[in-house]
């Protein structure tokens, strides 16, 4: 079964497919068979309880300069999708508002991504607020007493407009800072609304790291160093993106937050970590997709596909899975893997595996696949592994999974007493 997949965004003509995850993403789909359409945000109406917009098809190349085509427009009705991606560009303003107030009225039915409700309820740089134990002192605020108080207590801070994005208007202020005045001055009449007031941290010099998570599990990241000049590490300001791996402070920090954005709804989330502290969960429009590929990185616009196909219902009709499993001892473990074989795999004490993908630099210790509790199915069918590794203390066996297998299925994979390999469908 394929999906009917409309996209909600800018105008497609305008973007720089490089650095586009919105294109990845729909390159993704499209590899995969799913139909694609498109409009702008601007054309959406509600007709009595008709979310309607002029509709094109779509078709997608990874060819700058003639990256699309787009069929005739033809008024249709968005609860005719299966799955809308929500994936305007911030301004996070009222128009963005209005347009989750209306794509809300047909989700869940038709799967938007991310929930526009949450969407709106999770301003990226309010929302971070809700786990102060990871973050850098932040004041949100307008007032002057207050922000003069916090910052003789913390003494550099950077103040940047709530709702801004891509670097805009962030400053440094160093404590006897001769521009505070004015500069407040400049943001009282420039934004509304309160201010972030954010302890400075200075390794920002060593970069900003983008962390992408997918329905709250961590898929991948990217570390974003500013420019010699600049104190924004943002790629649209001229961050370098260079390859990284999770600390286990970031790690930790991706457990905290995933349980969280997997009970809202936030399938494809980034966040922001300047060494080790959280300043930002982006959840409007995140980005990341394409940087971490091109360094070697885990397939994360496939993840997130395999996150919507999952919620459709549709995961098991894909593409065949590669299912490892592991012994130690008597421990037995599986894990499935979307990308591909691995150069490298181990298992470790607890059975937990891992694997190094071809073309990752991740070390293999930083990259969990899956620990899967011991399974001793009974009534397990025999097949054979395609190939085998050996991993200290044991091996991991590879399979090749029927289409029609779910997740589930391959977490019952089994050896026999003999040593050959059994597996049962679920
Ligand atoms: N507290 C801080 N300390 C040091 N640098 C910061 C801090 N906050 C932001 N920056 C720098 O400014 C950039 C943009 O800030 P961020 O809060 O991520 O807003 P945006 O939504 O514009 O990306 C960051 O990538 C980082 O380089
Ligand atoms: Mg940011």
């Amino acid at each position: 079964m394929k999906l009917n997949v409309a996209v909600q965004m800018d105008p497609i003509g305008r973007i720089k497919i490089q650095g586009d995850s919105t294109f990845a993403l729909l390159l993704e789909a499209q590899k995969r068979g799913h139909t694609l359409s498109y409009y702008t945000p601007d054309r959406l109406s509600l007709h009595g309880r008709d979310l309607v917009a002029p509709i094109q098809r779509l078709t997608v190349r990874d060819q700058a300069g003639d990256h699309f085509t787009l069929g005739e427009p033809r008024r249709e009705a968005l609860q005719s999708f299966d799955v809308v991606l929500l994936r305007q560009d911030p301004p996070f303003d009222l128009a963005y508002i209005t347009s989750t107030h209306l794509l809300e009225r047909i989700h869940p039915q038709t799967l938007v991504v991310n929930d526009p409700a949450s969407v709106r309820n999770a301003p990226e740089k309010l929302f971070v607020m809700d786990f102060p134990q990871l973050m850098p002192p932040t004041l949100i605020s307008r007032d002057l007493e207050e922000i003069n108080a916090f910052r003789a207590r913390y003494g550099a801070v950077v103040m940047k407009p709530l709702h801004g994005f891509g670097g805009a208007a962030v400053f440094r202020i160093a404590p006897q800072d001769m521009n505070f005045g004015s500069l407040f001055d400049m943001f009282a009449v420039t934004f509304r609304e309160p201010w972030v007031i954010q302890q400075f941290i200075p390794e920002v010099k060593e970069g900003d790291k983008r962390i992408i998570l997918v329905d709250g599990t961590f898929a991948g990241a990217v570390n974003r160093v500013p420019a010699a000049d600049d104190l924004r590490s943002n790629m649209v300001r001229g961050g370098a993106a260079c390859a990284t791996e999770l600390t286990p402070r970031e790690s930790e920090i991706c457990a905290t937050l995933g349980p969280v954005l997997r009970q809202r709804g936030l399938i494809f989330v980034g966040i922001d970590v300047i060494n080790g502290s959280l300043t930002e969960i982006n959840v409007t429009s995140p980005t990341g997709i394409r940087a971490i590929a091109r360094l070697g990185g885990p397939d994360t616009a496939g993840m997130i596909w395999d996150a919507i196909e999952k919620k459709r219902g549709i995961w098991s009709d894909r593409r065949p899975v590669m299912a490892w499993h592991s012994n130690r001892g008597t421990e037995i473990s599986a894990a499935w893997l979307p990308w591909g074989r691995p150069t490298q795999t181990h298992c470790d004490m607890e059975g937990r595996v891992y694997a190094r993908h071809a073309q990752s630099r991740l070390s293999p210790e930083r990259l969990v696949m899956a620990k899967i509790a011991p399974f001793h199915h009974p009534k397990a069918a025999s097949t054979d592994a395609v190939d085998q590794f050996q991993v200290p203390g044991g091996a991991i066996w590879r399979y090749r999974v029927p289409q029609t297998w779910t997740s589930r299925s391959i977490i019952e994979l089994m050896p026999a007493k003999n040593g050959s390999q059994r597996t049962r469908q679920a």
